[in-house]
């Protein structure tokens, strides 16, 4: 069965291919980066009409790029939510639409559950149970993955996300958005131990995580530092690498208590801050077996929308009414 993925719920075009017998065969993205950059921040209006323009051209590229046609297509899997509205209606209604036109079913996928099991589309792939790790510009969470489909979540944010908190601190800290991967590159060059940050949460107990407060710290030494004329060039890498720091340091440590809490002796890091160096060299080296996806599935994309697609191919059904979904929990998935 051939299912085609299409990817629409934020900054990024995806659409892809997934084969269930030969895996993903062919996947094309389009991010819309540059275009927010100039407002320091994704312009709800903008990606929606960006998203119009790119999906008809790069569903012809996918199917270009592996001879094949439109008919070749068994299903339609798109992301319903959570996300943009706007940005999530374009890619609903291209997908409906197409699956209307060629009279083939249509699969709903919650954008997280894409995540959450991209690692699965890698050769070395975990096994059930396993502790998945959701870390995303919207979402930090820890679930509980029993099967596919099987989610409880075991603990999360109460307040900003780990990719919002990155890229909320490399704005106060001058950078371009999103500055989430270049605060994590300044970081490399980073003196160690010339600053501290709080741990927020990190011996709270449970697996409620908070990033607000560290962003706070951040911007009460960036304004003490920009008063005594001392944010130099040096001092925002070394900034940038105890920030990194921070919140390695509090998703490890809870990161350990989920494993030992559920039992589970797999761990998946998944999300965009999942492409974060740091944060894999330290997951690496606790006492668990630690699945990543590659670092092109770890940001939004069409190829795991086409796999949680294919997964979900019994709840495959012919095209009606559709809607999405802005907001919307992993654990009601069945709803
Ligand atoms: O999963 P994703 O592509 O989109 C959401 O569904 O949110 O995640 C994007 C987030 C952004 O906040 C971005 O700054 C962050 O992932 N991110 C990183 C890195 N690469 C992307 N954060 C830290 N280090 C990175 N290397
Ligand atoms: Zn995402």
């Amino acid at each position: 069965m051939l299912v085609l993925g299409i990817e629409s719920s934020c900054d990024e075009t995806g659409v892809a291919l997934f084969d269930t017998e030969k895996g993903l065969i062919a996947q094309q993205l389009h991010t819309q980066m540059a275009m927010h950059a100039q407002y320091g921040g994704v312009v709800p209006e903008l990606a929606s009409r960006d998203h119009i323009r790119r999906l008809v051209p790069l569903t012809q590229n996918c199917l270009q790029e592996v001879n094949l046609s439109l008919n070749h297509i068994d299903a339609i899997a798109y992301t319903q939510g959570p996300g943009l509205g706007g940005a999530l209606l374009a890619g609903a209604s291209f997908a409906n639409a197409l699956a209307f036109a060629l009279d083939k079913p249509i699969i709903e996928v919650h954008h997280l559950e894409g995540h959450l099991l991209s690692p699965l589309l890698s050769k070395n792939k975990p096994q059930f149970p396993f502790v998945a790790l959701l870390v995303s510009g919207g979402h930090t969470q820890f679930m509980s993955v029993t099967d596919i489909g099987e989610y409880e979540l075991l603990g999360q944010s109460v307040d900003d996300a780990a990719g919002e908190a990155f890229d909320k601190t490399a704005k106060l800290l001058g950078l371009d958005y999103p500055g989430g991967a270049k605060l994590a590159a300044l970081a490399q060059e980073g003196t160690p131990n010339r600053f501290e940050f709080p741990r927020p949460m990190k011996h709270s107990g449970d697996l409620n995580l908070s990033f607000s407060g560290l962003k706070t710290a951040v911007l009460t030494l960036v304004n003490q530092l920009k008063e005594e004329q001392q944010l130099d060039t040096q001092t925002i890498k070394d900034i940038c690498l105890a920030f990194e720091n921070a919140v390695v340091d509090v998703l490890t440590h809870k990161a350990k208590q989920a494993l030992k809490q559920t039992g589970f002796t797999e761990l998946v890091v998944a999300g965009g801050v999942g492409a974060n160096q740091a944060l894999r060299q330290s997951l690496s080296k606790i006492n668990a077996k630690v699945y990543f996806p590659e670092l092109a599935l770890c940001t939004d994309n069409g190829a795991m929308i086409a796999f949680a697609g294919a997964m979900h191919l019994k709840h495959a059904h012919p095209v009606g009414q559709f809607s999405v979904k802005p907001r919307w929990a992993l654990t009601n998935t069945k709803e």
